[in-house]
């Protein structure tokens, strides 16, 4: 079955476009400023979800920096809350010894996906190890995550748009929506 336009999925928009790219801004700056005494920074982006957070993050940080991308998948992706089990699809291409490394994810859930990525990438000793996350649904959080930088705190429900997909669709949309629960389960299920 095609994908329906994303109008027939949407609830409402929880964050639009405008509202994103500011506190995105923001965080750059943000970045920008507690990196600048220490080089060799490194972005690693978590495929896909951080695409679009990535490149328009990236825009407003003006200390010398590299990326690189790293893509995970939890066993029982497409369920709703994920069981702990991550296995790596895609490693980075370099190494991160003694580098200064900050993760760029789309939204922490219950936390398990960066509970791995962050145990995985701490044992390559970078000199220091920190989390930048678009979105938190921070009530479902199962694992405590050292968050360093949020653009938002959502309440729990299941988003799409900016980097999000329902099935693998719908990443590009400017903003954040809400889907209608009974529209999700329709699609999902063909
Ligand atoms: P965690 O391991 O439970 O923290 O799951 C994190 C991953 O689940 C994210 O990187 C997303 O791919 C996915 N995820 C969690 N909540 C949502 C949502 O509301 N919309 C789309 N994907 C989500
Ligand atoms: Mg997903």
């Amino acid at each position: 079955m095609p994908a329906p336009p994303y109008q027939e999925l949407l609830d409402y928009v929880l964050i639009d476009a405008e509202r994103l790219q500011a506190r995105i801004a923001e965080l750059g700056k943000q970045i920008s400023s507690d990196y600048q005494h220490d080089n060799d920074l490194i972005l690693i982006g978590i495929l896909k979800g951080s695409l679009l957070f990535m490149s328009d993050l990236m825009r407003h940080i003006t200390v010398a920096h590299t990326i690189d991308f790293m893509d995970v998948t939890s066993y029982g992706a497409g369920v709703r809350s994920s069981t702990g089990m991550v296995r790596i699809l895609m490693d980075l291409q370099v190494p991160i010894e003694k580098r200064n490394v900050l993760i760029v994810e789309d939204i922490i859930d219950s936390g398990r996906t960066l509970e791995y990525v962050l145990r995985l990438l701490g044992a390559r000793r970078p000199a220091s190890l920190r989390v930048c996350t678009l979105l938190d649904k921070f009530e479902r959080r199962e694992v405590i995550i050292p968050v360093d930088y949020t653009g938002f705190k959502i309440p729990n429900v299941f988003v799409f748009g900016y980097g999000l997909d329902i099935d693998e669709y719908y990443r590009n949309l400017p903003f954040i929506g809400v889907v209608k629960p009974e529209a999700a389960i329709n699609f999902i299920n063909g």
